[in-house]
């Protein structure tokens, strides 16, 4: 077993999933101003650590995705962010794409910018204590979207960091998120997800990359949030295995979904038949950020000093994402 392959499964197992609490300063604005909490630093920290420091994060959680502000930022204890995150027995990880720009010569569609200088960035973020990494690509569906040329670009730059990444000793989560914004159907969404996911299989082995050492992170299949023909949470489920069967080599030894912009509740009862369907080797479990976030943030901006309440609410979302993980959840677990 590869070193990459042990912290690819010190991360995923045993119902395990991550925290994507990456989101960049910017997005973090976006989220604090949403519930009237202003976006400095110390509040930023401030929530990322009540979390950290839950019995949710011991118990449910194998790996943290940072931003560059808060690897590098010292928490109350006196602790590094990442300190934190290796007492609860997780593992830190850091998103290392500098975000999306217009792709030129497809200007409706979307580049991931961050390659330049990246080898020495890793360098410090490794030195920081982080041991894996993620890079999001974004593709959007309608008539004429994704173009050849999105798809085959990202899945370029998704091999170009992932080398990268292995080089310097980490796992690179690759995440090639299909956007839910649209009135697509989700056939659709299944067609469009499975050309950009083997093309990124196709671009990765060109690349070398050990894939017994990455993280896959895709969608779910869902029809687009303005269609009319909605799916049922059953049929996501078979279609999102199905999509995943015929695209992912069997060697990739974990799938960690994001969620997207599905409700706290509708993506852990996705996961969960996930799993209860999962004929394949492959560990799924969850990536979330909103649904993993979205109650705590709210009940702490009523009171951000409000440590353990805040942390009971946290505890609660990821104890049932964990449960879904493994394929036992159920909606009644929900009322607790
Ligand atoms: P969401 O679960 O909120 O989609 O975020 C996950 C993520 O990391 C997106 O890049």
């Amino acid at each position: 077993m590869s070193e990459l392959n042990k912290i690819a499964l010190k991360i995923l197992s045993n119902g395990k999933g991550i925290l994507a609490a990456d989101e960049s300063n910017g997005t973090m604005t976006k989220r604090l101003d949403s519930v009237a909490v202003p976006s400095t630093s110390e509040n930023r920290l401030l929530f990322r650590e009540t979390l950290f420091s839950s019995e949710g994060m011991k118990k449910c959680i194998g790996g943290v995705i940072l931003y560059d502000e808060t690897i590098k930022q010292i928490s109350k204890s006196k602790k590094t962010v990442p300190e934190l995150i290796y007492e609860a027995g997780a593992v830190p990880g850091i998103k290392v794409d500098t975000g999306v720009k217009v792709l030129a010569g497809s200007p409706e569609e979307k580049i991931t910018e961050g390659l330049d200088g990246l080898r020495e960035r890793l360098e410090e973020y490794y030195k920081l204590g982080a041991r894996f990494t993620k890079w999001r690509g974004v593709y959007n569906i309608s008539n004429k979207y994704p173009s050849k040329l999105s798809i085959h670009s990202n899945a370029h730059a998704l091999a170009r960091y992932s080398a990268l990444v292995q080089e310097c000793g980490m796992v690179p989560i690759v995440e090639p998120e299909v956007l839910m914004d649209g009135n697509h159907s989700a056939e659709d969404c299944f067609n469009k997800t499975s050309e950009v996911i083997r093309k990124c299989f196709e671009e990765l082995t060109l690349h070398k990359i050990d894939l017994s050492g990455i993280i896959l992170k895709p969608n779910m299949i869902l029809a687009g949030a303005n269609s009319d023909k909605k799916i049922s949470n059953e049929e996501t489920a078979k279609l999102t295995l199905k999509c995943l069967k015929e695209n992912v080599p069997p060697n990739v030894p974990g799938i960690a979904f994001l969620s997207g912009g599905q409700t706290e509740v509708g993506a852990t009862e996705n996961l969960n038949l996930i799993n209860k369907y999962n004929d394949t080797n492959f560990i799924m479990t969850y990536s979330y950020g909103r649904a993993l976030q979205q109650s705590a943030l709210k009940f702490w901006s009523k009171d951000i000093t409000n440590v353990e309440g805040t942390q009971k609410v946290f505890n609660h979302r990821a104890s049932m994402c964990t449960l879904a993980a493994q394929g036992k959840w159920s909606v009644e677990l929900e009322g607790q």
